[in-house]
């Protein structure tokens, strides 16, 4: 082994007390990022680049970013909820690896969660279930109507902040993105990463004259339920909700 302790603790990190992972048994890496399921329509996001950066600065987001659970009637613009989506899971290169580097950081580069969306009130969109497609820059719409935000708010004990908000974003593990690499040190890592995320949705939020509520009381089984997800390979690890401020 070399005498460099940096490769030392991932080789720790990854072999200690492990069946070998995956990529240690030669297995190809699982893809990147989901596709977009097949036969749902897909609605283009408009690009970072074409948006005004907001004018907070970082020093004025931390300071002020508040949990909040009331919102205004406001709905978000698209351009805003693309901002958030970049902001959390925003593709920005794709390496020789191959992996992708986004706006938050992830173990390995992992790059594990796939976003949900429950849309309330947001301009150009039918209120439902969406997918981020996060390579393309796209959403995928899975499922419009109401029913949806109610399934998803029983789930979540009943918090009516998701009835209420403008937009509700579930971050789901796609769990052998991760564990191929980590095996079950990976699920720790699901979880750093999920914290990522969701501080990068406040703080952003914040930007956006908006405010955030990071959930993490919900039944498993009954949200995975409502998002099609087995619980196993797939499950939600947080939720946030979002809308404008109340004055
Ligand atoms: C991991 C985690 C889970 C949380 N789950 C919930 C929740 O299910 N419902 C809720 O209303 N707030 C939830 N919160 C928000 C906290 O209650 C809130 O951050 C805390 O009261 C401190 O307030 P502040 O964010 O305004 O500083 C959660 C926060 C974190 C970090």
């Amino acid at each position: 082994m070399p005498n460099n302790p940096g490769h030392t603790f991932m080789i720790a990190t990854r072999y200690e007390n492990m069946e070998p992972t995956g990529e240690a048994r030669g297995l190809p890496q699982p893809p990147l990022a989901l596709p977009a399921p097949e036969g749902a329509p897909l609605i283009p996001l408009p690009g970072i680049g074409e948006m005004e950066p907001p004018a907070l600065s970082l020093h004025q987001a931390i300071a002020n970013r508040r949990t909040g659970r009331r919102y205004s009637e406001q709905p978000l613009s698209l351009s805003e909820l693309a901002y958030l989506l970049w902001a959390t899971q925003g593709v920005q290169q794709i390496t020789t690896r191959p992996t992708t580097l986004r706006t938050v950081p992830s173990a390995g580069s992992r790059h594990a969660f796939e976003t949900y969306l429950l849309v309330n009130r947001v301009e150009g969109l039918e209120p439902g279930l969406y997918r981020y497609v996060a390579l393309t820059h796209e959403l995928a719409q899975l499922q419009t109507g109401p029913e949806k935000a109610e399934e998803i708010t029983a789930a979540c004990r009943n918090q009516k902040q998701i009835l209420n908000s403008a937009v509700t974003f579930l971050w789901a593990a796609e769990v052998e993105r991760m564990t191929w690499r980590y095996g079950d040190r990976g699920y720790r890592y699901l979880h750093l990463d999920a914290g990522h995320i969701c501080q990068n949705l406040y703080l952003a939020g914040e930007a956006l004259d908006c405010r955030c509520c990071a959930i993490a009381a919900f039944d498993d089984k009954a949200l995975n339920d409502a998002l099609g997800l087995d619980g196993e390979a797939r499950f939600v690890t947080y939720v946030a909700t979002l809308g404008k401020k109340v004055e």
